[in-house]
């Protein structure tokens, strides 16, 4: 039998840079309250939102995306052409087929890098690290470009009370590249499908057609047992991520979890026990939740505004439709 030669890549691997876009659009509360019949205070109350970005038209899934991924290269110091794979992590980009990482691997001038979507929701972004860093170890790729892009105005019925105050539009990127130590820990990930209800999009594209006024199949969700189980269930994930990465909460210095709700946020903090030494990301109250972008939106913010410091160790966790979820401890660029 002949024999295959095995794939080798580098021995670590590390976030290079991080990017972001953000729409020029600010969309305050006051802007949706009343055709929800709710209330700025409401809304700040229970979700830390004050204010999301919307996307203009010309703000498009692919512009975001290209702009945010223009600022994680030139702060990786890598250029297109050294890319070798696009993983985009969206649920917004409106064609079924072909995937708009081909397109934004073109318009980046990657010379030709493979490219796909990644379809996990929230927790998209996580597993896109999680894959471009076993890519990059088992030589598949030299660096990999992973964005987490929504457009969620596009899928958010503004006169559902569950989630108009909720969804928004944003972009991030990170390059994921070679390292002479460890950067990106174990990826600690799962679904749980039996949930499969709680956050979906509501009919699918046949009942759409079949429907007598066909409109748009927005997102719906049961707020409640997603609020349960992300601010519980999600702490064990983190923890095992802490775990496996040999990493204690004291050691840790920041921790950036999916932007769903100040709430969850909170709540997950004391649940893994986080001492009040580690700086908490909390982009949602001026982005609101914007699905796989939200965990490197808030880690762009966190090393811009100094939060988060070159070296730091700092834990992504993210988590939301399917159920999906996924963590990793990384060291910050
Ligand atoms: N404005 C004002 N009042 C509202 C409202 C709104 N937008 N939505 C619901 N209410 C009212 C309800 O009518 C109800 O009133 P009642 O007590 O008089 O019957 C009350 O608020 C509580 O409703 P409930 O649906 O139980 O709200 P909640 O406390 O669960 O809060 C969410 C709703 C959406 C804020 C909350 O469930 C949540 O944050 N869930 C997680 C959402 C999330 O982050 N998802 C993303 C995961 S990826």
């Amino acid at each position: 039998m002949a024999t295959i030669r095995p794939s080798r890549g580098a021995e670590h691997t590390a976030i290079l840079g991080v990017g972001a876009y953000r729409p020029s659009r600010v969309v305050p509360n006051a802007e949706l309250v009343e055709a929800i019949e709710s209330s700025d205070e409401w809304i700040q109350q229970r979700s830390g939102i004050k204010t999301r970005r919307w996307a203009t038209p010309d703000e498009t899934v692919q512009s975001m995306a290209v702009a945010a991924s223009r600022d994680a290269l030139a702060k990786a110091g890598v250029d297109a052409p050294q890319i070798d794979c696009v993983i985009v992590a969206t649920v917004s980009h409106m064609l079924q087929t072909p995937a708009v990482a081909t397109l934004i691997a073109h318009e980046l001038g990657t010379d030709q890098a493979a490219a796909f979507d990644v379809s996990a929701a929230c927790a998209g972004f996580c597993h896109a690290v999680g894959m471009a860093s076993d890519m990059v170890r088992a030589g598949s790729a030299g660096h990999v470009l992973v964005i987490g892009v929504e457009r969620l105005s596009d899928l958010t019925d503004v006169g559902d009370r569950g989630t108009a105050f909720i969804f928004a539009d944003g972009a991030g990127a990170a390059v994921v590249g070679p390292s002479e130590t460890p950067g990106i820990g174990p990826l600690v990930w799962g679904s749980d499908g039996e949930q499969y209800d709680l956050i979906r999009q509501r009919e699918d594209w046949r009942e759409v057609i079949a429907s007598e006024s066909p409109r748009m199949p927005h997102l719906v969700m049961q707020g409640n047992p997603v609020f349960r189980w992300a601010s519980f269930a999600m702490a064990k994930v983190g923890r095992q991520a802490l775990d496996r990465a040999g990493i204690t909460a004291e050691e840790l210095d920041c921790f950036v979890p999916h932007q769903a709700n100040m709430r969850i946020i909170d709540a997950l903090a004391r649940s893994m026990k986080l001492p009040d030494t580690v700086r908490i990301a909390r982009d949602v109250a001026d982005m609101g939740n914007t699905s796989a972008a939200s965990v490197p939106l808030a880690l762009e913010r966190m090393i811009r505004e100094g939060d988060a410091r070159p070296g730091d160790t700092a834990l992504l966790i993210a988590f939301g439709a399917g159920l999906a979820y996924a963590a990793q401890v990384v060291t910050v660029p």
